[in-house]
C-alpha cells in the first residue's frame, strides 16, 4: 500500500468517548517572537473562519496598542532563550460548547520549525478542501522537533504518506476523527512514537507489521476501529508497552503466547469485542501481571484459561462471552483475591460456586447467565454487587450473605428456595433486590426500612403474608414487582407516599379490598397493574392525578415522565422476557438508544377483580396509555363517552363487565388501536362505523360477542328503527359537526359540546339540535 488517505470527521456526538486532559494556557517569557514565526501564525489566524470564545482574539499585530510580542498571544509559547515558538497549545477543551475553531488548517505551521507541542484537538478545522495540509505524518520532517501532537477529533484529512524522514514525535494522538484507509507499513518511520492513540475512527486492513519499529511504544490505542486480519507478532517487541488495546475491532485471527512474548511491561491489556481467538498453551507463564485485562466478547475457551493463574493483582479482570465451558478453577478466590471487578457472565461455566469467596476483596461480580449449579455460598465481604441471575442455583440462601455493603443483588431465574434470609435487612444501602423466577416462600423479613431501595423485583416465588411495611420509607422506590406469588391482605394507604413509583405490578396474588384513593398521588406511575387478585370497591377517582398518563407533555405515545420522576433501569429479569408479555396483542419496543433498558410502556391492567361501580369518565384524560384493560370486573354503567380522546391506546379490553348503553362513536377515533374487546356486556344500539373498527373485528369477530343488544353491521343484526341511536344519527348526518366535536375534545368536555351545540346552530339541524339539548342541557 504505496498510498493512504485519511478522512478526518468526528461527530459531537463521539465526544463522550473522549478522554482530554485540561492543559494550563502556555504563557511567554523571556525572549520576544521572531518575525517569520508571528508571520506563520497570523497566516494560520487567517485560515479560521469562526472563533467563538475568542481564543484568538489576543493575536493582533496592528500597532494599535495590541501585543506585538506573538510569545505573549494565548497559546503560544516560546524558548525563553531563542525566541522561537516551542509550543501552541489550542486544543479546545469547552467541549460542550461544541467546536471552539472552525476553518482549516493553514500550511504555515509547518514553517515553525522549531514547534515541540502542537495541540489542535477537538476544533473543526477541515477547511473546504477536508484535507490537512501535508502537516501529519507525511511532512512531519518539517516539524523536526515535534514530539507531541494531538489533532483528535479536529475532523481533518491528511494523505500522501509518508517520506519523512525519521522525527522526535513522541506523542500522536488521533482518536475520534473518522479516519479511514489502511495504515501504511512505511509508518514505523514513526519510530519514537511513545504515545499512540488512533481509537474511534474506521481504520480499515491489517495492523502492518512495522509497528515493531515502535520501539519506546507505551501506549498504544486501536479501540474502536474496523482493523481486520490478524495481529502481527511483531507487537510482541514492544517491550516498554504497558497499555494495549486492540478492543472493538474486527481483527480475527489467533493470539498466541508469541505475541505477548516480550511484554514484560505490560499493565493494561484490552482485546474485547474482536473476532480474536485466544489460544494459549497452558503451561505458559506470561512475563507481565496485568492490573487490567478485558476479553469480553473475544474468544477465549473452551477451557478455563489457566495462564490467568498468574494474573495475581490484577484489578479489573473480564473474561465474559468467551465461550467458556468449564469449572471455575479451584485457584479463582486465591488468585483473584485483590480483583475489584470480575465479570464472568455470559459463559457455560458449570458446577459449584467456590466456597472460599469471603475473603476476596471484589465489590463486583458477575456469574450471570451460566450453568452454575449447587448452593449460594457466603459472599465476599465488601461485595456491592452481585449478579448470578440465569443459572440452576438451588438450596436457600446463606442465612449469613457475608456482606452488608451490597447494594444490587441480582438472583433471577434460578431454583433458589426457602425464607429470604433476614440478613438482607443490614443491607441498608441496597438499592437493587431482584430475586425474580425462583422459589422463595414464606413471608418477607420484617427490616426496619430500606431507604434506598429503587427496585424491588420480587415476582413468580411463593411469597406469602402483606405487602412488607417497611416500604413505606422507601420513598426511593422507581419499581416494585410482586406479581405471581402468594401474597394477601390490603393495598396499604400508605403506597400513595411513593412518590417515585414508576411501575407497580401486583398480579396474581390474593390482594383484597379497595383500591385506596392515595394511590393517585403516584404522578410518575407509567404501569399500573393489579390485574387477578381479590380487589373490590369501585375504580379510583382522581385519575386525572396520574400526571405520566396524561400526555401533558407528549408528543408521541411514548412519551418521557415528568422529569423529577426519573429514567429508571429496567431490572435484569425483564432484559430476557418478552415484555409484550404484559400486554395483550402488542409488540412494543423498549430498547432505548443507549445500551440501558427503558420501560417506556403506559399501560393500566386492573381485569379479574371484583371492581363494581362505574367507570369514571375522569379517565378518559389519561391520553398517554397504550394498555387499558378493566376486563372480568363488575363494572357498570357507559363505556366513557369520550373514550376517543385515549389517542396513544393500542388495547383496550373492557370485556366481561356490566356496562350498558351504546357504544360512544368516539370510539372510532383511535386510530392506533391493534386490539379491542368489549364483549359480555349489557351494550346496546348501533355499532360506530369507522374504518379501524372494521378491520378490528376481521381480525378478531368476537369483539362484540355477549351484548345482545348491539345491532347494524358488522353484525348480522339489523337496526330497527327505534333502536337507532341519536348519537349515531347525527355523527352520520352531519360529517362538519364530527371534525368540530372531536377539535373540542382536546379542549375539555364543556368546549366540546359547546362546539357541537354551535355547530348544529349553524347549520340548522334541527331536530339533532333537540336531541342534544335534550341529552346534555
Ligand atoms: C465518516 O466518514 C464517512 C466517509 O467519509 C462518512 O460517510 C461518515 O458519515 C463519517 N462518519 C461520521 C460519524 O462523521
Ligand atoms: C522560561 O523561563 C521561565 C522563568 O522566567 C521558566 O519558568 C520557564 O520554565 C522557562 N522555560 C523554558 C522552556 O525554559
Ligand atoms: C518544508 O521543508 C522543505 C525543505 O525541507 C521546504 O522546501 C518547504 O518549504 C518546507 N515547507 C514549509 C511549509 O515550510
Ligand atoms: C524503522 O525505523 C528506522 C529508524 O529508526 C528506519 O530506518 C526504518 O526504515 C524503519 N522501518 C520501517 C519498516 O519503517
Ligand atoms: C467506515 O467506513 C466504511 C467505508 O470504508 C463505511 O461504510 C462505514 O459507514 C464507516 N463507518 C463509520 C462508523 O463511519
Ligand atoms: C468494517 O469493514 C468491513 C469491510 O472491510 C465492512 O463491511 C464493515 O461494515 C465495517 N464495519 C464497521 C463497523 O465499520
Ligand atoms: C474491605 O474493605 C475494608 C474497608 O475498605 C478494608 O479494610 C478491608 O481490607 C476490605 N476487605 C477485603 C477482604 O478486601
Ligand atoms: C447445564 O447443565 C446441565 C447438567 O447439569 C445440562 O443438562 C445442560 O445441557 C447444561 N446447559 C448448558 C446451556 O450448558
Ligand atoms: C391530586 O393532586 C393534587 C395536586 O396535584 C392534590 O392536591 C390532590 O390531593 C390530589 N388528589 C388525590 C386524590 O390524590
Ligand atoms: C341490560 O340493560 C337493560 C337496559 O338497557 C336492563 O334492563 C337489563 O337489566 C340489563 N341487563 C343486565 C344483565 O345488566
Ligand atoms: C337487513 O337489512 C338489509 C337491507 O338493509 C336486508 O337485505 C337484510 O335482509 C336484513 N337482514 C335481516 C337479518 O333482517
Ligand atoms: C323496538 O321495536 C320492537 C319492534 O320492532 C319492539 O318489540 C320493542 O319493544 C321496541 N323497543 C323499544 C325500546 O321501543
Amino acid at each position: 500500500m504505496a498510498a493512504a488517505e485519511f478522512v478526518l470527521l468526528v461527530t459531537a456526538a463521539t465526544f463522550t468517548f473522549l478522554l482530554v486532559t485540561t492543559r494550563a494556557q502556555a504563557q511567554s517569557v523571556g525572549a520576544s517572537c521572531q518575525q517569520r514565526d508571528m508571520d506563520a501564525l497570523l497566516a494560520f489566524k487567517q485560515g479560521i473562519n469562526s472563533d467563538p470564545n475568542g481564543i484568538l482574539a489576543s493575536w493582533r499585530s496592528d500597532g494599535h496598542g495590541h501585543e506585538e510580542d506573538c510569545c505573549r498571544w494565548r497559546g503560544v509559547r516560546c524558548s525563553n532563550r531563542t525566541g522561537h515558538v516551542v509550543e501552541l497549545r489550542l486544543g479546545n477543551t469547552d467541549l460542550y460548547d461544541g467546536y471552539a475553531l472552525v476553518g482549516e488548517i493553514s500550511d504555515s505551521l509547518l514553517s515553525l520549525e522549531h514547534l515541540e507541542y502542537l495541540d489542535l484537538s477537538m476544533n473543526s478545522l477541515e477547511g473546504s478542501s477536508g484535507r490537512i495540509p501535508d502537516l501529519v505524518p507525511p511532512h512531519l520532517g518539517n516539524l523536526s522537533k515535534l514530539q507531541y501532537l494531538d489533532i483528535s477529533g479536529t475532523q481533518r484529512l491528511f494523505e500522501r504518506l509518508p517520506r519523512c524522514s525519521p522525527c522526535k514525535l513522541q506523542e500522536l494522538h488521533l482518536q475520534l476523527n473518522n479516519l479511514t484507509g489502511v495504515l501504511p507499513n512505511s509508518m514505523g518511520h514513526l519510530s519514537s512514537l511513545v504515545i499512540l492513540d488512533l481509537s474511534g475512527n474506521n481504520i480499515t486492513g491489517h495492523l502492518p507489521e512495522s509497528i515493531g519499529n515502535f520501539t519506546s511504544l507505551m501506549s498504544l490505542d486501536l479501540s474502536n476501529n474496523n482493523f481486520t486480519g490478524d495481529v502481527p507478532y511483531e507487537i510482541g517487541v514492544l517491550t516498554d508497552l504497558s497499555s494495549l488495546n486492540l478492543g472493538y475491532n474486527s481483527f480475527d485471527g489467533v493470539i498466541t503466547e508469541k505475541h505477548f512474548g516480550f511484554l514484560s511491561n505490560l499493565q493494561s491489556l484490552y482485546l474485547s469485542d474482536t473476532s480474536l481467538k485466544i489460544e494459549i498453551s497452558s503451561e505458559w507463564q506470561p512475563p507481565f501481571r496485568l492490573q487490567y485485562a478485558d476479553f469480553g466478547n473475544s474468544k477465549l475457551g473452551p477451557s478455563f484459561p489457566v495462564w490467568l493463574r498468574w494474573m495475581v493483582g490484577v484489578y479489573y479482570l473480564d473474561i465474559s462471552g468467551t465461550g467458556i465451558n468449564d469449572r471455575i478453577p479451584h485457584w479463582f478466590s486465591s488468585t483473584f483475591s485483590n480483583c475489584s471487578f470480575l465479570d464472568l457472565g455470559r459463559n457455560q461455566i458449570f458446577g459449584d460456586l467456590p466456597r472460599d469467596m469471603e475473603m476476596m476483596s471484589v465489590e463486583r461480580l458477575y456469574l450471570n447467565s451460566n450453568n452454575l449449579t449447587g448452593r449460594v455460598p457466603p459472599l465476599p465481604q465488601n461485595l456491592t454487587l452481585l449478579d448470578i441471575s440465569v443459572n440452576s442455583l438451588s438450596g436457600p440462601l446463606p442465612l449469613n450473605l457475608g456482606s452488608s455493603k451490597l447494594i444490587e443483588l441480582t438472583l433471577f431465574s434460578n431454583r433458589i428456595s426457602g425464607h429470604i434470609p433476614r440478613y438482607i435487612c443490614k443491607c441498608n444501602e441496597l438499592a437493587i433486590l431482584d430475586l425474580a423466577n425462583n422459589l422463595f416462600e414464606g413471608k418477607f423479613p420484617s427490616c426496619n426500612e430500606m431507604t434506598m431501595l429503587t427496585t424491588l423485583e420480587l415476582s413468580n416465588n411463593s411469597l406469602s403474608g402483606e405487602i412488607p411495611t417497611f416500604l413505606q420509607h422507601s420513598t426511593n422506590l422507581q419499581f416494585l414487582d410482586l406479581a405471581w406469588n402468594k401474597l394477601s391482605g390490603g393495598l396499604p394507604t400508605w403506597v400513595g407516599n411513593l412518590v417515585g413509583l414508576q411501575f407497580l405490578r401486583l398480579r396474581h396474588n390474593m390482594f383484597t379490598g379497595n383500591i385506596p384513593l392515595s394511590i393517585t398521588n403516584l404522578g410518575c406511575l407509567q404501569y399500573l397493574d393489579i390485574a387477578e387478585n381479590g380487589m373490590s370497591g369501585s375504580l379510583p377517582s382522581h385519575m386525572v392525578n396520574f400526571t405520566t398518563m396524561t400526555g401533558k407533555s407528549s408528543t408521541t405515545g411514548y412519551h418521557i415522565p415528568p422529569l423529577f420522576c426519573g429514567d429508571y433501569s429496567v431490572p435484569g429479569s425483564y432484559q430476557s422476557v418478552s415484555l409484550s408479555t404484559f400486554m395483550k396483542g402488542q409488540e412494543l419496543n423498549y430498547r432505548s438508544s443507549s445500551d440501558i433498558l427503558y420501560i417506556k410502556m403506559m399501560s393500566m391492567d386492573l381485569s379479574l377483580n371484583n371492581l363494581s361501580g362505574e367507570i369514571p369518565e375522569e379517565i378518559v384524560t389519561l391520553d398517554a396509555l397504550l394498555n387499558l384493560n378493566l376486563s372480568g370486573n363488575r363494572l357498570r354503567g357507559n363505556i366513557p363517552y369520550q373514550i376517543g380522546a385515549m389517542e396513544s391506546l393500542e388495547s383496550l379490553d373492557l370485556s366481561r363487565n356490566e356496562l350498558s348503553g351504546e357504544i360512544p362513536a368516539s370510539l372510532s377515533n383511535l386510530a392506533s388501536l391493534s386490539a379491542l374487546d368489549l364483549s359480555y356486556n349489557n351494550l346496546t344500539g348501533r355499532i360506530p362505523s369507522g374504518s379501524q373498527l372494521v378491520s378490528l373485528y376481521s381480525l378478531n369477530p368476537y369483539i362484540y360477542t355477549g351484548n345482545f343488544g348491539l345491532c347494524g353491521p358488522p353484525l348480522v343484526h339489523n337496526c330497527t328503527n327505534n333502536e337507532t341511536s341519536m348519537q349515531s344519527n347525527y355523527l352520520r348526518r352531519s360529517d362538519e359537526g364530527v371534525e368540530f366535536f372531536y377539535l373540542g375534545l382536546g379542549c375539555g368536555f364543556i368546549m366540546g359540546i359547546w362546539l357541537v351545540f354551535c355547530t348544529l346552530l349553524f347549520t340548522k339541524q334541527w331536530r339533532i339540535l333537540i336531541n342534544f339539548i335534550l341529552q346534555y342541557l
